[in-house]
């Protein structure tokens, strides 16, 4: 049996590229009898950058709904919200000692908010890694599925798992290997504006709650341009996008049509592909909007489905901190 976990921020709602990246693995990893999987809501990690309290409720409200729509199934995974596990903190706590003031200042994504936020580089961005230590740790994870971003952070997940270890002359925790999907096309799914990532901040991404209209109205309004300068030329950087959407959401005789198109350096087809784009991406999302549409508004059973989660996830994890206790010598009097 191998433990599978993982969590998204509670930052906004989840677009194409979540759904591609992370959401199809997350099933994927479900549906194997081999696993025991935990996928939650990463709220405690949301804090650092000060959320609205209403936002949060939305936020919290939308990602999990959007888990349900998806399929991630509550009798196969453990799905839960992550400030419901209070073990998870104290673990938190127990492990900043097995990290230092030095390499906590080197990490990259600290090192960027840093710069975004000058004036608020809080101690709550800075424990950012020894709290995904904990989140994984709590139940001794054996992959963790997650973008290429967040590898160093999963590097301090194994330092902090082996320095506990050697401290106290145990095998206790393992250390854990990061899932990185490595087709980066699936992880990468680019914005519609013609560069970079998908990103739930950026204005560029369809989103999975987004109707049809919204979603026609952002694809047609993708930078294009006049079409091939001449046959089989390279293609631009966000032409190529268009094709990498495409290709997921498309069948492989539509791709090869468009393909075909470029490579004779025809002109004229860009308002066929958008649409064909647009019909495809809406085949996919439609379904799941309905869903989370459906869900959301069903109070009684949100909260049945965290309850029930933050139980299980409880009790495994209390497990751990039990034992962590009796390893630290924190079990007085037994
Ligand atoms: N930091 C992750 C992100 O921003 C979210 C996260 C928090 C996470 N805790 C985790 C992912 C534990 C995997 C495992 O994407």
């Amino acid at each position: 049996m191998k433990t599978v976990l993982s969590g998204i921020r509670p930052t906004g709602n989840l677009h194409l590229g979540n759904y591609y990246g992370a959401l199809i693995n997350f099933l994927k990893m479900q549906e194997d009898k081999d696993n025991r999987c935990f996928f939650f809501i990463a709220d405690l990690h949301a804090m650092t950058t000060h959320p609205d309290p209403k936002m949060m409720q939305e936020n919290v409200r939308n990602i999990l709904a959007t888990y349900l729509a998806c399929g991630l199934d509550p009798e196969k995974a453990t799905i839960y919200i992550q400030s419901q596990i209070v073990e998870i903190v104290e673990l938190e706590l127990l492990f900043g000692p097995f990290v230092s003031i030095a390499e906590l200042s080197k990490v990259v994504t600290f090192k960027e908010k840093a710069k975004q936020q000058p004036k608020n580089v809080n101690v709550g961005l800075f424990r950012y890694p020894v709290l995904m230590a904990a989140d994984i740790l709590a139940f001794n994870a054996d992959y963790v599925p997650v973008g290429k971003d967040q590898e160093q952070h999963l590097e301090f997940t194994q330092h902090i798992a082996s320095r506990f270890n050697n401290r106290f002359g145990v095998n206790y925790f393992k250390e854990p290997t990061p899932f990185i999907v490595k087709d980066q096309a699936l992880v990468k799914i680019p914005g519609l504006d013609g560069s970079g990532k998908m990103g739930k901040s950026e204005g560029n991404c369809i989103y999975l709650v987004d109707d049809p209209q919204t979603i026609e109205k952002k694809v047609k309004g993708a930078l294009t341009d006049n079409g091939p300068e001449g046959a089989n030329t390279p293609k631009p950087e966000y032409i190529e996008n268009l094709f990498t959407i495409l290709k997921v959401v498309s069948t492989p005789e539509v791709v090869a049509h468009y393909d075909h198109l470029w490579n004779a350096g025809e002109q004229k087809w860009y308002g066929n592909l958008k649409k064909q784009l647009a019909e495809d991406i809406i085949k996919v999302t439609s379904p799941i909007r309905e869903r989370i549409n459906d869900i959301k508004n069903d109070n009684a059973y949100l909260r049945r489905v965290t309850q029930a989660g933050a139980a299980k996830a409880r009790e495994s994890a209390g497990k751990t901190l039990r034992d962590v206790r009796e390893i630290m010598g924190l079990n007085y009097f037994a």
